[in-house]
């Protein structure tokens, strides 16, 4: 019976057992299609996402994959409060209506315009009478009275005929309607009521990211992590704007997970991923909970042990084609997380029937990556660790813990510990544009072999061959000594 447990076993594989097979192919990279569904009500124009970690993943990150038409997931090793902030800050970043603006009533005098103005730091005020917008003054129009001591009232020298601009707006709309009219800001309408303001720099930044990740709103979309049992936590991050919000665990087909994932999804707004798993029956239980996206990968991560301490583990190609088996049945997308090291990688997760991919080590050391770069042996790094490592445990919030079901208790609370990653550095990479620029090129270049022409046709064409050890050892680069590192193929470790 046990040696039958043996003989049985399947093999697993992962992203260096396969190549993808070019195929006959009328797609080039450059006219390929990368949108990808994240989850049941999101799309993004790219198919990356950064890992909730410590070391990857704030509001510089999430803003800055954004802008690149990705998504951050915000981490939770920090207090619910600065979790908060970070999800307000990335929504905010990315915002083309100013929401808190300052007014003014139309009997205000003109040193009070002058003082609010430099108060504020504003250069015009919309005025307002019974709620309703009746004008609108700028620093020109008070100029010529600030020196003789003038009794005119703001009502004598606004502009009463405003021009405005009704929700919801479009940053093309907008800056035609500016530019038609000669103004440097348009208050915008909500029912009959100011709702904001937008002003011609900010629809030219907005205009600077065509290819951006967006809401409705035209504010930049963002996830953010909870733990699998904290609804206070989740239900926080929904109402602070959180688009998505990511249960990270280490085994989400815990059925005490799997149960409480219901009452998640029962009491947010906001769509909801649940993560990690790595087969069939897993994605079975957790879509039956009516949850919006799966995250695939168990010990697939370049700082994760889990496979060597707790011996437990999917090779990760094998988990994302175990998982989108069936999520595929039920249009819920799948997140392949962790293990990738190349672009190469990400074409692979997807022909193995993954939507998009989720990135730890290759956006860490970035940029935007939280942390101070350190030089050693004359080379820049960044620190990158895992968030089941003993640092990330004991350090910043705890946020680490509760996702290996441990608890952080008592002065003894290292040695209780049992830690399923590590704590390293990897080398400092560059921006995140950079990054994803390299990333996403790969991707194209390979949909092209592949006659990809979207992600859906990508997981229905893609077709592999199995290799051996020296089918990977003559892919990589041979016989030679690199004396220019290539942007897309580090040599360092
Ligand atoms: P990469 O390979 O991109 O993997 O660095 C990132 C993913 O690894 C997971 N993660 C962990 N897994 N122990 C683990 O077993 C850990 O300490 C740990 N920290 C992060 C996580 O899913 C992340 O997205």
């Amino acid at each position: 019976m046990y040696s039958k447990k043996l003989k049985e076993a399947e093999l697993g594989f992962t992203y260096d057992d396969f190549l993808l097979v070019p195929n006959a192919s009328y797609t080039e990279a450059k006219d390929v299609d990368t949108k990808a569904k994240v989850s049941r009500n999101f799309e993004l124009n790219i198919p990356i996402i950064s890992s909730a970690m410590d070391t990857v993943t704030e509001s510089d990150m999430a803003i800055a994959l954004a802008q690149e038409g990705g998504l951050g997931v915000i981490h939770r090793n920090m207090t619910l409060e600065q979790q908060v902030k970070e999800v307000k800050k990335v929504k905010m970043s990315g915002d083309l209506t100013i929401k808190d603006v300052v007014t003014i009533t139309p009997n205000s005098s003109i040193s009070t315009v002058k003082t609010i103005m430099e108060e504020e730091e504003v250069s015009g005020l919309p005025v307002i009478k019974d709620e309703k917008l009746v004008g609108i003054i700028s620093k020109r129009d008070i100029k010529p009275f600030l020196n003789n001591n003038s009794d005119k009232k703001v009502e004598d020298i606004m502009t009463s005929d405003v021009v405005t601009i009704e929700e919801p707006i479009t940053p093309s709309e907008a800056l035609e309607l500016a530019y038609e009219n000669k103004v440097e800001r348009l208050p915008v309408i909500r029912d009959g009521k100011l709702a904001g303001i937008v002003t011609i720099r900010d629809i030219l930044n907005h205009k600077k990211y065509p290819n951006a990740a967006r809401d409705k709103n035209g504010n930049f979309l963002v996830a953010a992590a909870a733990g699998p049992f904290d609804l206070e936590r989740a239900m926080a991050l929904d109402e602070a704007g959180a688009d998505i919000i990511a249960v990270d665990c280490a085994h989400a087909h815990n059925m005490n997970v799997v149960k409480f994932a219901k009452t998640m999804k029962e009491n947010l707004d906001a769509d909801l991923i649940m993560g990690n798993i790595a087969t069939s029956e897993a994605a079975e239980d957790l879509i039956a909970q009516g949850i919006d996206g799966l995250k695939v990968g168990i010990g697939p991560g370049s700082m994760c042990t889990t496979r060597i301490i707790a011996g437990v583990g999917v090779p990760q190609l094998s988990a994302i084609s175990s998982v989108a088996d069936v999520a595929s049945d039920y249009g819920v997308p799948v997140i392949a997380d962790g293990g990738l090291r190349y672009s190469g990688d990400i074409a692979k997760a997807l022909g193995a029937g993954a939507d998009l991919v989720m990135l730890g080590n290759l956006l860490a050391g970035t940029y935007e990556s939280p942390g101070d770069v350190v030089v050693m042996n004359g080379r820049k790094y960044k620190q990158y660790r895992g968030m089941g490592s003993m640092g990330a445990m004991t350090g910043g919030f705890g946020g680490g813990a509760d996702r290996y079901f441990q608890e952080i208790k008592g002065p003894m609370k290292h040695s209780k510990l049992v830690p399923e990653g590590v704590e390293g550095a990897v080398p400092y990479k560059g921006t995140v544009n950079e990054v994803v620029f390299q990333l996403v090129g790969g991707l194209k270049a390979s949909m092209g072999y592949c006659g990809a022409k979207d992600i859906k046709s990508m997981q229905e064409v893609a077709k592999f061959v199995r290799i051996t050890s020296s089918g990977i050892k003559e892919s990589h680069p041979h016989d030679l000594l690199i004396t220019n590192e290539s942007p897309n193929y580090p040599t360092l470790d």
